[in-house]
């Protein structure tokens, strides 16, 4: 069995892929710090998958404690590095925080896989670096544009990072680049899920969270928008359909079948749905008649954004599986099961 490192392993991209990543025949360690995920996902892993899955509780800009992990776990195969903070508001009130987490554990990881001779990376990167694009879909060639925020701007950072140590004399790093765009939903089992501490920035968990009575009403961002029905337009994929292109990645790293050390790869749906879009199916999913108002726009919010998924369908055979209807329907039962 390869072994494969999954930095942030107990968040929610993080645990929905070590399930996927088991059920391939992979061994996954979790490292994760838990700062912003809960150690109830481990119990969660092991009632999905009948055994507990390896856990570090270990920082990932703590370049001892990583070295000590890898010293550890000894034969490791590659790596997932998910861990970061993802709140984009947040990252405009504590820049230095995030780009501090975000870009300090990546220049650690790879420098601890280069002492540790470990070359296969999949790094999770993030729509968010398009920017506010000028045609859409986006692809892989779509050139990317200023951040609006500084966690996209660590998101931005990464990419060159990993292209600028790849270029280098020596390199031994291969690494894809996956730029996800919104993940929803949960693992068909509601054993695992999204799980914001606080108040949800996102989308699906804050409605999700009104329909179960946890908050008052969801408040639309803006419905005078450029876009067919005023409100904004993303491209909403299942987590767990979002997980699986990760085993894909780590897959065609091991099998040595990457054209080049770095490459990218948008991982989407290749559709796009408007906030309301969301709202009436999840109404239709849930069978819950949700309370919402229409509110300003919120800052940094592109107008539309979503995927040419084509490279990824091509050069790696991904595809989505589950439509808008059941992810929000994952998403509803893991709410419900939440409050037992
Ligand atoms: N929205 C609302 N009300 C809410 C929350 C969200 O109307 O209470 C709207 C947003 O304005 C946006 C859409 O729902 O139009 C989706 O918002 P999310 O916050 O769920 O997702 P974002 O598209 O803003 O952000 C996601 C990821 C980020 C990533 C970004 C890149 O969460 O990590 O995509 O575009 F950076």
């Amino acid at each position: 069995m390869k072994k494969i490192l999954v930095t942030g392993g107990a968040g929610y991209i993080g645990s929905h892929t070590v399930v996927e990543l088991a059920q391939a025949g992979y061994e996954p360690v979790i490292i994760d710090d838990f700062v912003n995920s809960k150690e109830s996902v481990l119990g969660g892993l092991r009632e999905i998958l009948g055994h507990d899955v390896p856990c570090h509780h270990v920082d990932c800009t703590n370049a001892d404690a990583l070295r000590e992990v890898f010293r550890q776990e000894g034969d490791v195969a590659g790596v997932i590095h998910f861990a970061a903070f993802k709140a984009v508001g947040e990252s405009v009130q504590k820049p230095l925080m995030y780009f501090q987490n975000n870009v300090g554990s990546l220049l650690t990881l790879i420098q601890v896989m280069t002492e540790a001779g470990v070359g296969n990376l999949v790094f999770s990167s993030s729509c968010t670096v398009y920017g506010a694009p000028d045609s859409l879909p986006v692809t892989e060639a779509t050139p990317t544009k200023p951040a609006t925020s500084p966690y996209g701007r660590t998101k931005q950072m990464c990419e060159d990072i990993v292209h600028d140590v790849s270029a280098a004399p020596g390199n031994q790093l291969h690494t894809i680049l996956l730029r996800y765009f919104n993940p929803i939903g949960a693992h068909s089992s509601a054993k695992i899920g999204e799980l914001p501490l606080g108040v949800p920035n996102n989308l699906v968990p804050f409605i999700t969270q009104t329909a179960a009575g946890i908050r008052e009403k969801l408040t639309i961002n803006g419905d005078t928008y450029d876009t067919p029905d005023g409100t904004n337009i993303r491209d909403y994929i299942h987590v767990v359909d979002l997980a699986k292109a990760h085993i894909t990645a780590v897959q065609r790293l091991l099998d040595r079948k990457a054209t080049d050390v770095v490459e990218t790869f948008n991982i989407g749906t290749g559709h796009g749905n408007s906030v309301l879009e969301v709202v009436k199916t999840f109404e239709e999913a849930s069978g819950q008649k949700l309370n919402y108002v229409m509110g300003p726009p919120r800052p940094g919010d592109v107008p539309a954004i979503y995927a040419d998924a084509t490279k990824a369908a091509d050069i790696l055979g991904f595809k989505t599986e589950t439509s808008l209807f059941d992810s929000l329907a994952s998403a509803w039962k893991w709410q419900e099961s939440l409050g037992k």
